[in-house]
C-alpha cells in the first residue's frame, strides 16, 4: 500500500477500506508517511468527508497507535466529561469533585488552551505548586486517594491523534467534523472511562458556530464511544456569551471554588449539576444527588484533597495580575447581547492564552464580567475589568471587545443553556 493511493482515493471522492485506513494511520505514527501527505490526506478528508464506518476505523486506527488505560481495578464505575471548549468553560474544576463526592471515580486527561479557548491544565497551574504531568500510577494513586484526578495524556495515549493534530493546526484542517470527532474520541476511549458525557459547544465562542454541525458532531461521538462500549451522551450547549462571570486561568479558578463553596455565578452551578446528573446516569450510580453535594461540602472536600495530591496548595493565594482597566457601559438599559468570541479574544489578548503551544500563559489575565445578557446596566457602570501582567495589552484587548455587546431597550432571546441531549 502506498500513501498516493490513499490521497487518490479520498481525493476522488472514494470510501476508504479499513484495511487502508489502519495502514495509513500506523505507517504515519511510525514516521512511514510523511507530514506533507498526511496533510494532503487531511485535507481530503475535509474537503470530501468520510462516512460512519471510516470515522469508527479512523477512530480506533488511532487508538491502537497507543496505549489503553484501564480502571478495572478500581471498586467504582468511572465517568468522565469533554467539553468541546469555550468561554469560560471552566466546568470540569467544580464538576469533577462533584462527582467524585456523588460514588463515581473521575479520571479526566485534560488539555490546554490554544488560540481564544481556555485549557483547564492552564486554569489549574495557577493554582501554586499544582503539577498537570503524572505517571498512570501517580493517576491511580490520585484517584484512590481523592475519587477525582485531572491531568495531561502521557505521550503513549493516542500518538497518532498527537502527531495529527498538530499537523491540522498548522494545515487549515482542524474544522472537519470527522477529523475532530475521531480526535476527541480516540483519546476518550483510549483513556478507558466507563461513561462519557459530551459537553458540544454551539455559539460564536465555540469550534461549531450553528446547532446543525454541533448535533451532527454531538450524534458522530455519541455513536463512536457507543460502539466502542462506553455508555456515551451529549448535551449541545449555549457558548454564544461566556460561562460564568470569570474568563483567564486563576479568576476561572477563583470562581470554580466559589462554585464549590456552595455560591457562584448560575449558569456555571446549573451546567455543573446538569452534568454531574448525567455522568452519575451514565455511570448508572444513584444515591447522593450532586446539589446537596454541593451544599454539604462533600463536593469541596474532593476538590481539596485532589487538588493537594497533585502537588497544589488549596489555601495559597491565587496570582493577580498586576494591571486592571475598566470598561463602562455607555448608555443605560439591558445587556441583551456579549459575544463569547470577543470576550475569548479580549482574555487571549490580555496573556490568559497562548499563540503557540510552547508560549506560556499568565495565571492572573482575563476578563471579570460585572454584567450578563439580560442583566439591567446603567451608563458609567463598569461592564467588565481587563487583568493583564502589563498595560500595553490592554489597547488590543479593546479592539476585540470593540461591538461586541449591545444594550437596548428590552431584552432579547438567548440559546438556553442546554440546548439539546443526544443518545
Ligand atoms: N479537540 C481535540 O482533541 N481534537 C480536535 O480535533 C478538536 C478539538
Amino acid at each position: 500500500m502506498d500513501a498516493i493511493e490513499v490521497i487518490r482515493a479520498k481525493r476522488d471522492h472514494g470510501e476508504l477500506t479499513t484495511a487502508q485506513i489502519d495502514w495509513v494511520i500506523s505507517a504515519y505514527t511510525r514516521g512511514e508517511v510523511a507530514d506533507e501527505q498526511m496533510s494532503a490526506l487531511a485535507m481530503a478528508i475535509l474537503l470530501n468527508g468520510m462516512n460512519r464506518r471510516e470515522i469508527a476505523d479512523w477512530t480506533q486506527a488511532m487508538i491502537r497507535s497507543g496505549e489503553r488505560m484501564d480502571w478495572s481495578m478500581l471498586d467504582r464505575p468511572t465517568a468522565d466529561k469533554h467539553s468541546t471548549g469555550g468561554v469560560g468553560d471552566k466546568i470540569t474544576l467544580p464538576l469533577a469533585p462533584l462527582v467524585a463526592a456523588c460514588g463515581a471515580y473521575v479520571p479526566q486527561l485534560s488539555g490546554r488552551g490554544l488560540g481564544h479557548t481556555g485549557g483547564t491544565l492552564d486554569k489549574l497551574e495557577s493554582i501554586p505548586g499544582w503539577r498537570a504531568s503524572l505517571s498512570n500510577d501517580e493517576m491511580l494513586d490520585v484517584l484512590r486517594r481523592a475519587g477525582a484526578v485531572v491531568c495531561a495524556a502521557g505521550s503513549g495515549l493516542a500518538p497518532a491523534d498527537k502527531k495529527l493534530y498538530a499537523l491540522r493546526d498548522v494545515t487549515g484542517t482542524v474544522e472537519s467534523i470527522p477529523l475532530i470527532a475521531s480526535s476527541i474520541m480516540s483519546k476518550k476511549i483510549a483513556e478507558g472511562t466507563g461513561a462519557l458525557v459530551l459537553d458540544v459547544k454551539v455559539g460564536s465562542g465555540a469550534f461549531m458556530k450553528t446547532e446543525e454541525t454541533a448535533r451532527e458532531l454531538a450524534e458522530t461521538m455519541v455513536a463512536l464511544g457507543t460502539d466502542a462500549g462506553v455508555r456515551t451522551v451529549a448535551l449541545l450547549t449555549a457558548m454564544d456569551r461566556p460561562l460564568g462571570r470569570a474568563v483567564g486561568n486563576a479568576l476561572e479558578v477563583a470562581e470554580s471554588v466559589e462554585v464549590l463553596a456552595g455560591g457562584g455565578p448560575s449558569d456555571v452551578v446549573e451546567l455543573t449539576v446538569r452534568l454531574a446528573r448525567e455522568m452519575l446516569e451514565a455511570a448508572g450510580i444513584s444515591g447522593k444527588d450532586p446539589a446537596e453535594a454541593l451544599a454539604d461540602g462533600s463536593a469541596m472536600d474532593v476538590w481539596r484533597r485532589m487538588i493537594a495530591a497533585q502537588g497544589g496548595d488549596p489555601d495559597a493565594l491565587l496570582p493577580r495580575a498586576a494591571e486592571t482597566m475598566t470598561v463602562e457601559a455607555a448608555e443605560s438599559g439591558v445587556l441583551t447581547r456579549l459575544d463569547a468570541y470577543a470576550v475569548g479574544l479580549a482574555a487571549w489578548r490580555l496573556g490568559a492564552g497562548r499563540a503557540r503551544k510552547e508560549d506560556p500563559v499568565s495565571a492572573g489575565a482575563g476578563v471579570a464580567l460585572h454584567a450578563k445578557p439580560g442583566d439591567l446596566v446603567r451608563a458609567g457602570q463598569p461592564l467588565m475589568t481587563l487583568h493583564a501582567d502589563d498595560t500595553g495589552r490592554f489597547a488590543r484587548a479593546l479592539e476585540a471587545l470593540e461591538g461586541a455587546y449591545t444594550v437596548g431597550p428590552s431584552t432579547a432571546p438567548q440559546l438556553p443553556l442546554v440546548i439539546e441531549r443526544v443518545t
